[in-house]
């Protein structure tokens, strides 16, 4: 992988950890760029947040406390009719512009999470002058808001947030900004991020399938309507939802087992990557977040358009 990377790429890249090593020249020789090889160095313990103790692990569900013999129970199908309280999805999601889909969501009822949620949680990236989608080059997707979301109503706005904002600084990509503020020189706002789920699943518990169900339409309107040339899909719950139609027995990959490809999604390529919750607490696994990061770049590199 050749990077050429300035000044403030190398950084971002200590400040999420992450140190370019590059062997020393033989003599005479100049350095080769091919040659840049990372290395994880933060060892500060850091504030665990989220839910991706298992990250690297295949999905499991938890072992029963004494196996009963019974047959096992097929999958789920996407819920059709909502429990009392709720009600069903906004029709014609596969239809909507970017307006539309923002109040469908911002109204949603369809789940249970709509009881307990502060705010939904659409995505944020930069604002396109009619309201219409922004068009974005790249496309983040996490699993599903967190508490300081739920209350800011914005995704990825805590410590894992802020590592990935990080992260995405190394390859030249700031946030939108809610008040608009002008992007810094030589940062593309070409980035939109979201999650699998559009609501807060109560202290922080996994995704359940039928809110994954629920939610995926909402997902999917917004790839269409986004058109980006890369997303990347952070962690197991936003790789299953991505994947599920394209990946045999997904279930049973472990995510790192995702990793190193380029997998599509109605057409757009997809780079599976860590959760940054849980590159919070597995220091090592920094260094595989950057050559992700890496992977996805050489499919869609980051481009600063002048104003
Ligand atoms: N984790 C996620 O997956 N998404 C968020 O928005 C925040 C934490």
């Amino acid at each position: 992988m050749s990077l050429d990377l300035d000044k403030r790429q190398r950084a971002m890249l200590r400040e999420m950890g992450v140190r370019l090593w590059q062997p020393p020249p033989a003599a005479g020789l100049a350095p080769v760029a091919d040659a840049i090889h990372t290395v994880a160095v933060d060892a500060r313990p850091k504030r665990a947040e989220g839910r991706f103790d298992a990250e690297a692990e295949p999905a499991r569900a938890p072992a029963p406390a004494a196996a009963p013999a019974v047959r096992p129970v097929p999958a789920q199908a996407p819920v059709s009719r909502p429990a009392p309280g709720l009600q069903p999805r906004p029709a014609g999601v596969e239809l909507m512009d970017w307006p539309a889909l923002q109040a469908a969501v911002a109204g949603c009822r369809a789940c249970a999470l709509c009881e307990s949620r502060k705010n939904t949680v659409f995505g944020i990236g930069p604002t396109a002058a009619d309201g219409a989608a922004p068009q974005v080059d790249w496309l983040i997707v996490g699993e599903a808001p967190g508490e300081n979301e739920d209350i800011a109503g914005e995704p990825f706005v805590g410590q894992a947030g802020k590592l990935l904002d990080n992260m995405l600084l190394a390859i030249g990509l700031q946030r939108g900004q809610i008040d608009a503020t002008a992007p810094r020189a030589g940062v593309s706002t070409s980035v939109f991020i979201t999650n699998v789920l559009k609501c807060r699943p109560p202290a922080n518990r996994n995704p359940d399938p039928a809110e994954v169900a629920q939610c995926e339409p909402y997902l999917k309107r917004q790839v269409e309507l986004l058109q980006p040339k890369m997303i990347l899909a952070l962690g197991k719950f936003a790789a299953q939802s991505l994947l599920q139609d394209s990946v045999p027995e997904l279930q049973k990959i472990p995510l790192g087992k995702l990793r190193g490809q380029v997998f599509h999604y109605l057409g757009v390529p997809v780079v599976v990557s860590y959760h940054p919750a849980y590159l919070l607490r597995s220091l090592g696994d920094k260094a595989k977040a950057w050559d992700d990061l890496c992977l996805a770049m050489s499919v869609a590199p980051t481009v600063v358009r002048s104003a």
